[in-house]
């Protein structure tokens, strides 16, 4: 395998499988003997919630026997612990939400349930901490002052990320969008919603993104597309690679199988960069998918492995797709270079712009409508390197 620093969250493997309409379909895993397995099949990292490591409401001793197991097979395995969440998402008193339930007394709750688990990631080494807001939202528009909802929820993410700051630690925070499901519409729905949101915050410098493939395509969004938007905002942290057909119920394949062509091109901006530079990511390629319901334990690891592998794979064919003279020669005439020259000259002066008759007076306007991008062949050239 590529030397590609793949993770997994313990609790896709970790899916026993239970559906709202079916009991599970696999036992519990021990937390530690997947991240054996993972560092086996060739994995460098892992991340967890909270309560995939030991159960709602364990404390004390008890709480730490759970940790230090986890702690002990990272070591063993040299599977690096690189992002830590919370869940407060399963437990019936998260049913209205954490930071925006109407109920102040489970804010205050679930504001100590993650600050404490802030204390966990940097215990762990991790370096990013995710919030999914899985509950935060609504069935009904009137549940909730709307408004204020949106406030609890900045109140709730400045107070973690500055008492990150006041523990010096070395933790990032990356929100992640998700448009539905549980809630009927959940806040934050989109990477640009949340982009918004970190704005207004007062410490929003160590607040980013954590998108996920499927959440952005449930919302018939392109995925690739607000990666692109949270890499020039300086606000892509982390990463959920999965697979999804489409706006429908959370699907949570294995990566590349939902819309190959969308995760094709997802790898060659992640693994190539932008044609004209600019900013990359350089995290870890992370798995948030489910082993589909009909696997048993054999098909959860193989379904580990073919998300590594399909990525590997779309590396390889992304890279010989960049490195193809006959495909950059189809960028050039496509004008993918000329989009990376700024529109205006060097100190051009709103003067100098509206004096210049080559903008606008003398364009031969037809003749420039005329233009052939030729980006249909652009893409079959990319189609070919991927199905070819
Ligand atoms: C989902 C979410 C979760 C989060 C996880 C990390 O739709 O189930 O994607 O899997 O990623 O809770 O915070
Ligand atoms: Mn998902
Ligand atoms: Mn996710
Ligand atoms: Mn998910």
């Amino acid at each position: 395998m590529s030397d590609i620093k793949y993770s997994f969250g313990l609790w896709t493997v970790g899916w026993p499988a239970a559906d709202p309409f079916g009991t599970a379909t696999r036992p519990d895993l021990d937390p530690a003997e997947s991240i054996r397995k993972l560092a086996d099949l060739g994995a460098w990292g892992f991340t967890f919630h909270d309560n995939d490591v030991f159960p709602f409401g364990t404390e004390g001793a008890e709480r730490q026997k759970h940790i230090d197991a986890v702690k002990k097979a990272s070591q063993e395995t040299g599977l690096v612990c690189e992002m830590v969440t919370t869940n407060t998402f399963t437990h019936p008193i998260f049913k209205d939400g954490a930071f925006t339930s109407n109920n102040r007394t489970v804010r205050r709750y679930g504001l100590r349930k993650v600050l404490t688990n802030v204390d966990l990631a940097a215990e762990m080494g991790a370096s990013t901490f995710v919030m999914w807001g899985g509950r935060e939202g609504t069935e009904y528009d009137n549940s909730k002052d709307l408004h204020a909802a949106h406030a609890r929820y900045a109140e709730g993410i400045d107070t973690v990320a500055s008492y990150i700051k006041e523990k010096g630690y070395d933790l990032r925070i990356a929100l992640e969008p998700k448009p539905n499901e549980p809630r009927g519409d959940i806040f934050l729905p989109s990477i640009g919603h949340a982009i918004a949101l970190i704005d207004t915050l007062d410490h929003g410098d160590i607040v980013g993104l954590n998108p996920e493939t499927g959440h952005e395509q449930m919302a018939g969004l392109n995925y690739t597309h607000g990666l692109a938007l949270a890499l020039y905002a300086g606000k892509l942290f982390h990463i959920d690679l999965n697979g999804q057909h489409g706006p429908k119920y959370d699907q949570d394949l294995v990566f590349g199988h939902g819309d190959l062509l969308s995760a094709f091109f997802t790898v060659d901006m992640l693994e190539n960069g932008f044609p004209n530079g600019g900013p990359r990511y350089e995290g870890p390629r992370h798995f948030d998918y489910k082993p589909s319901r009909t696997e048993h334990l054999d098909g959860v690891w193989e379904s580990a492995k073919a998300n590594m592998e399909t990525y590997d794979l779309l590396a390889a064919k992304a890279k010989a797709y960049r490195d193809d003279a006959e495909v950059q020669k189809a960028f050039e005439h496509a004008g993918i270079f000329e989009l990376g020259q700024p529109t205006l000259a060097e100190g051009e002066s709103f003067d100098d712009f509206l004096a210049d008759r080559s903008a606008y007076e003398d364009v031969d306007i037809d003749a420039v409508a005329e233009r052939d991008y030729g980006l249909v062949r652009l893409h079959q050239l990319a189609l070919r390197h991927l199905i070819g």
